[in-house]
């Protein structure tokens, strides 16, 4: 079964919520890694401990969420290993899979609705990464990752 995580900072508190009631409607499991309250907390932080698992292979993908989605985005992608990507509309949500192999993907509170986060976390979850060109692509930003010159 799919293993998921899902975070996020005192901005995104009530977004994050609201997926997991989602989730929990659907009878799909996740670890919560917080925060656990809208009391103020450092986005680094919360977006580290999900991206982390999904580095390890503790996670096989990560719902981070802040006000923006930016900052958590930004934790996230300097874990090795994690490809976050910020989604605001479906073809984002379906095209960052199929062409980036996303893990992570990133939402903003104050830029989605909770109804439009949870389609983007249905498609995000449910479509396949192309491969072909694009594993080609995805191993050149493993290669920058790797601090190789490309
Ligand atoms: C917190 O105020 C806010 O900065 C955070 O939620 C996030 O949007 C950062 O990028």
């Amino acid at each position: 079964m799919m293993k998921l995580v899902i975070a996020a900072d005192h901005g995104a508190f009530e977004l994050k919520e609201s997926i997991k009631k989602h989730l929990d409607e659907k009878g799909v499991t996740y670890e919560d890694c917080g925060c656990y309250s809208k009391e103020s907390v450092d986005y680094p932080r919360f977006a580290y401990q999900a991206a982390s698992k999904v580095a390890k292979g503790e996670a096989d993908f990560g719902i981070i969420c802040c006000t923006t989605g930016l900052g958590v985005s930004m934790a996230a992608n300097k874990v090795k290993g994690v490809r976050a990507a910020v989604c605001t509309n479906e073809m984002l949500a379906e095209m960052t899979r199929r062409h980036n192999n996303a893990n992570v993907i990133c939402m903003g509170q104050n830029v989605v609705t909770p109804q439009l986060a949870n389609k983007m976390v249905d498609i995000f979850l449910s479509t396949e990464f192309e491969g072909g060109r694009h594993q080609r692509r995805v191993d050149l930003l493993t290669a920058i990752e790797n601090g190789e010159e490309i």
